[in-house]
């Protein structure tokens, strides 16, 4: 019997688009002259001091989109380190744009793909990792794609400190139900949530996002779930 195919941390192959509309002059010039001076360092140990100068706190968000949710965490909260990654450039573009309206200094950027980011930084670093709206691959035959997965979780649990936090957010019913399950199955997560209310309305604390404003407008639910990291 073949194996089950393997989920994406094995395969480290990224899925989706990595680049679409022609940038418009003043946007190749952030990816030119603001991007350089924001992005994480190829290789090498990730630490707060090595982005930072300092010991702040780490926080990650997978796949950040165009950048909003990112922003308005990173303006709320100036004494943390926000490392964003995200591997479509025009998402990039939208969070230079962002960081230059905004005035922010922590942020980091990586045009690539999360996995490489929890692999190098230290075990229990991370405060926060966000997973928000990740690409559904509805077909269950593509169930391997989807991020949260075996392999992708592993590596988020060994990333966060012990109670540290991963939040997940959805409009999708399919992954809706698969990350229910997926994190259902862990002994290193305790979900949150003691109500119904803390999962169907969205906490103070979470800056909306592109996709999520676009499922609200269509009249589509939205989960919020938050985890802890357990010791
Ligand atoms: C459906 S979009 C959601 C974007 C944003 N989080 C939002 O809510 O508006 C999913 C994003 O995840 C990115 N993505 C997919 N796989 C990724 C990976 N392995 N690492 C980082 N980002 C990834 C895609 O490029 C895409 O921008």
């Amino acid at each position: 019997m073949l194996d089950a195919p393997p989920d994406p941390a094995s395969i480290r192959r990224l899925y989706g688009r990595r680049s679409g509309h022609k940038l418009r002059i003043g946007q190749a010039a952030l990816v030119e002259n603001l991007l350089p001076t924001l992005t994480v360092p190829a290789k090498g140990d990730i630490t707060p001091e090595g982005l930072f100068g300092d010991a702040r706190p780490l926080w990650l968000e997978i796949g950040f989109g165009r950048g909003e949710h990112m922003a308005g965490q990173a303006e709320a909260h100036p004494h943390v380190g926000i490392i964003g990654a995200e591997p479509f450039l025009d998402g990039v573009v939208g969070a230079l744009m962002e960081v230059e309206a905004r005035g922010l200094t922590n942020i980091r950027i990586h045009n690539g793909d999360a996995l490489d980011i929890l692999d190098r930084v230290a075990p229990a670093s991370l405060d926060r990792v966000f997973l928000l709206h990740p690409d559904p691959w509805p077909k269950a035959r593509h169930a391997k794609r989807r991020f949260v997965n075996p392999g992708p979780l592993d590596l988020v649990a060994r990333a966060l400190k012990p109670g540290g936090e991963l939040r997940i957010g959805t409009d999708h019913p399919v992954y809706c139900r698969w990350a229910l399950m997926q994190m259902n199955k862990r002994t290193d997560f305790e979900w949150l949530a003691q109500t119904p209310a803390d999962w169907q309305h969205r906490p103070a604390d979470w800056p909306q996002t592109r996709y999520e404003a676009k499922a609200r407008r269509l009249g589509h639910e939205v989960w919020y779930f938050r985890y802890r990291r357990l010791p």
